[in-house]
């Protein structure tokens, strides 16, 4: 089980209400505490935060705002102390438009060998003043940029991030150096941003399809000229040797929105990647078939090459769980939600996220939490606009909110400053009033709690085996889903109607059971059968 921490919103130890690594390394013993296996820690090298640290200007150093190489050592050292992993977030799309690379290919000018490490090309139309091609940055807006002397540059996302040309091979080597210098400081592996994007077709062809982050291409439909392009696999395979070549388990996961579930599986053949993010399981809708559909489909797609499936709910890019549920059923994916938006129902949401987690934690694989879910936390859906950071809000002409909400710093203790975020009262996102009621001193030895719904999963999890064990379905009807793992057998009921539960002794359950010991409606029972 893999623990995300976005390290701007998990622990902020200065007071700037920024959270840092020494705010982290504070709080190890909480994750220790709650069972987990591993951290990974999105970006906290040098950046300007164009795209809050996935803009990255020094691959090798610690952001100030974050710390210090030395506290990221420390950091390292101290989770090692108390049994954690640490995977660190990689990201070789794009470099920072204040990276020296890109420095170097404004100032050498066209046809430069400094402007070949990224994708400049010349423009379209007479003067050149139109875009070279017609994609769209996944932010909003054209996804080129042009500079002073005339030429554009690519940006798949913000102008602040500039797509690196990953057929120079010293694009290559510079990226096989950074993965050196982290594995020499002993991290555990590497969370790949954007896996699936960094070989373009060659002829940038156009493409007149909206551009999404969130969405592969279904089977019947052309592939995107920018997105899942075979030649990425060859950097993975050179990269997996490289870690194979260092003592212990390293690991590389890819972030790569590409469905369907077989095309995803080949990031993760023996000698590529060991694990990849399964977005079709997060966006999969709360019904039976649905999740019935994708759990098989996922679990036989990672089958075919011998890797692990992975599970998850809530990331720092998506509307969390607890309030995407308390949608209405069937309700897209939406972008981000604020003031004026339909808004979730808190308790349904709570609700359906408790069985969800508990549904994919008994799930074999490896399970993906974010910070915060631990606590049931909502989504902040009434963020005053003005606060809103991510580049979405803005470049998409204010009409995606963009992913804000899901980033807010997470309260720790309800009557603190910042909910226990910092020592002040600074956040650089606003906290809703409701925090206090999911801070984490709120629920810590509260029977019943999230929180201690999570960490009584985790530690069953792994006295069962459930990760490793093997699934076998018992019932996959409309309203109930019910399979064996492990020596326990999980039963979720998503129908209107109670159900009753499987026989045996209840070791775990999402939500307490009728008085007459029926399962209710969005509720997930762990039973060990008699
Ligand atoms: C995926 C990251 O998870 C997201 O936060 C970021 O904006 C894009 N990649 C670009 O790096």
């Amino acid at each position: 089980m893999i623990y995300q921490i976005y390290p701007r919103s998990f622990a902020d130890s200065d007071g700037d209400g920024i959270g840092d690594l020494p705010g982290i390394t504070a709080r190890l013993d909480h994750l220790a505490e709650l069972g987990v296996d591993a951290i990974w820690l999105s970006p906290f090298y040098p950046s300007p935060q164009a795209d809050a640290g996935y803009d990255v200007a020094d691959y090798r150093d610690v952001e100030p705002l974050f710390g210090t190489l030395a506290d990221a050592d420390h950091l390292i050292a101290q989770a090692r102390a108390r049994g954690l992993r640490v995977i660190v977030d990689l990201v070789p799309n794009h470099t920072s438009s204040a990276h020296r690379w890109f420095d170097a290919a404004l100032a050498t000018g066209p046809g430069s060998a400094e402007r070949q490490r990224y994708v400049f090309r010349d423009g379209r139309g007479p003067d050149g003043t139109e875009p070279p091609n017609d994609w769209q940055s996944v932010f909003g807006g054209p996804a080129w940029t042009r500079v002073a002397d005339g030429q554009w540059y690519l940006h798949l996302f913000d102008p602040g991030q500039p797509d690196l040309n990953w057929d120079n091979p010293e694009v290559r080597t510079e990226f096989l150096d950074v993965l050196r210098f982290w594995l020499d400081r002993a991290v555990d592996g590497f969370r790949v941003d954007v896996a699936h994007g960094l070989i373009k077709q060659a002829d940038l062809a156009d493409w007149q399809e909206p551009q999404e982050i969130l969405s592969g291409p279904e089977t019947d439909k052309p592939r995107p000229p920018m997105w899942d392009q075979d030649g990425v696999h060859e950097i993975y395979r050179d990269w997996r040797r490289l870690l194979d070549g260092y003592p212990g388990e390293r690991i590389l996961v890819a972030e790569a929105w590409v469905e369907p579930a077989e095309r995803l599986a080949r990031y993760v053949r023996p000698d590529e990647m060991h694990q990849a993010f399964n977005f079709e399981y997060l966006l999969a809708s709360w019904t039976a078939p649905a999740q019935y559909a994708v759990i098989t489909r996922s679990l036989a797609a990672t089958d075919a090459v011998g890797a692990p499936t992975t599970w998850v709910l809530s990331n720092h890019d998506v509307v969390r769980h607890a309030s995407r549920l308390g949608l209405p059923v069937g309700t897209a994916r939406p972008n981000g939600i604020g003031i004026g938006d339909e808004q979730p129902d808190a308790a349904t949401g709570l609700r359906r996220a408790r069985a969800a987690t508990l549904l994919m934690l008994a799930l074999p694989g490896s399970a993906y939490l974010f910070q915060g879910e631990e606590l049931g936390l909502p989504e902040h859906t009434t963020m005053p606009d003005e606060a809103r950071q991510d580049p979405t809000w803005e470049r998409s002409g204010h009409t995606q909110r963009g992913r804000d909400g899901c980033r807010v710093p997470i309260p720790w203790e309800a009557d603190a400053p910042s909910y226990g975020f910092g020592p002040t009262d600074a956040s650089w996102l606003p906290q809703p009033p409701v925090w206090a009621e999911y801070a984490l001193d709120r629920q810590r030895g509260v029977t019943g709690s999230t929180y201690e719904m999570y960490r009584a999963a985790l530690r069953l999890r792994r006295t069962h085996g459930l990760g490793r064990g093997t699934l076998e379905w018992l019932s996959s009807g409309d309203e109930v889903l019910a399979f064996r793992n492990g020596g326990l057998v999980v039963l979720t009921n998503f129908g209107a109607a109670a159900v009753p539960p499987p026989g045996g002794e209840l070791v775990h359950s999402s939500g307490p059971l009728n008085a007459d010991g029926s399962v209710p409606t969005d509720v997930t029972v762990w039973v060990r059968p008699a």
